[in-house]
């Protein structure tokens, strides 16, 4: 793929597997006149119980192949376990990407800190993103001096991931899992994985009426723009706001993976999906 102006080259976006949709669907609505590439790596799903070695190499792969094969003009990392373990070592000068990566938790920072609505926070994750205790991390390095309270939901997103929603099962969970927050006399909840906004009635059905939710993909969405905006790399030329401006990769289970992309983004049409030959986990 060769494409000269580097404003008209595509945005790529990725996840473990569906969570990153809640983020492209709000990329679409708010960019239409840019070209969407999104992976999923279904062959390494769930990201949230393996090691941070293998969650820097799996996001280290994707972003070298969005960057070298794909030739996009930023990578948007829609998956926070990605964004928590990996991002900041691949930000450095050593891991040879010099195209723009945005990922999930510094977009909603701003937020946090300056709304004075924001003040006892539970936070929702994988397993991987709460024991990196990134949330923690940031938002107390950036002045935050109210109260966080992190779970981890480990069995969330297999259910998600399922042919369909065992809601028996995940309200079973949930239930559990968030027993914590009802003592806790929270104000805000922070969907700290991407899959996570697909399950917000099962989830706000068990807290109070008054947490705000706190879903990433607004945010993402509006530092994309700024950023394409600043660097004057927003799509002028490109003005058909159709889905033949989306591509889809996965790493397995195309089949799977296409009906749930067409669910989620009620695309009734035949979408442009493939499985990346040149993709490879060395
Ligand atoms: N959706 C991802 C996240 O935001 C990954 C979940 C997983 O694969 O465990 O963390």
């Amino acid at each position: 793929m060769s494409v000269s102006n580097p404003s008209h080259r595509p945005i790529g976006i990725y996840d473990s597997g569906i969570g990153g949709l809640t983020v492209l669907k709000t990329l679409i609505e708010q960019l239409p006149n840019e070209k969407f590439i999104y992976f999923a790596d279904t062959a390494n799903l769930p990201y949230g119980n393996k090691t941070p070695g293998e969650i820097i190499q799996f996001s280290h792969n994707i972003i070298s192949w969005f960057q070298n094969t794909m030739q996009t003009k930023l990578v948007i990392a829609a998956c926070h376990t990605s964004s928590a373990l990996a991002l900041n070592k691949l930000s450095d000068n050593t891991a040879n990407f010099d195209i723009p990566i945005i990922g999930t938790i510094y977009p909603m920072l701003n937020t946090i800190i300056n709304s004075k609505q924001h003040n006892n926070i539970g936070i929702i994750a994988t397993k991987a993103s709460i024991e990196s205790k990134i949330h923690e991390n940031i938002f107390k390095a950036h002045g935050f001096n109210g109260k966080i309270v992190s779970i981890s939901c480990p069995n969330f997103v297999p259910i998600i991931e399922a042919d369909s929603i065992d809601h028996k099962e995940l309200d079973y969970h949930a239930e559990i899992y968030l027993r914590e927050f009802i003592k806790e006399d929270l104000d805000t909840l922070i969907f700290g994985c991407t899959h996570y906004p697909l399950i917000k009635t099962n989830i706000a059905k068990l807290l109070p009426k008054h947490i705000k939710y706190i879903d990433p993909a607004e945010h993402i969405a509006r530092d994309t723009i700024a950023l394409l905006t600043n660097n004057n790399l927003l799509n002028s030329l490109n003005q058909t706001s159709n889905q033949s401006n989306l591509t889809f990769y996965c790493s397995k289970d195309a089949d799977k993976f296409g009906s749930k992309i067409k669910n989620i983004l009620h695309i009734h049409a035949d979408i442009n999906l493939h499985m990346p030959l040149q993709y490879c986990l060395s």
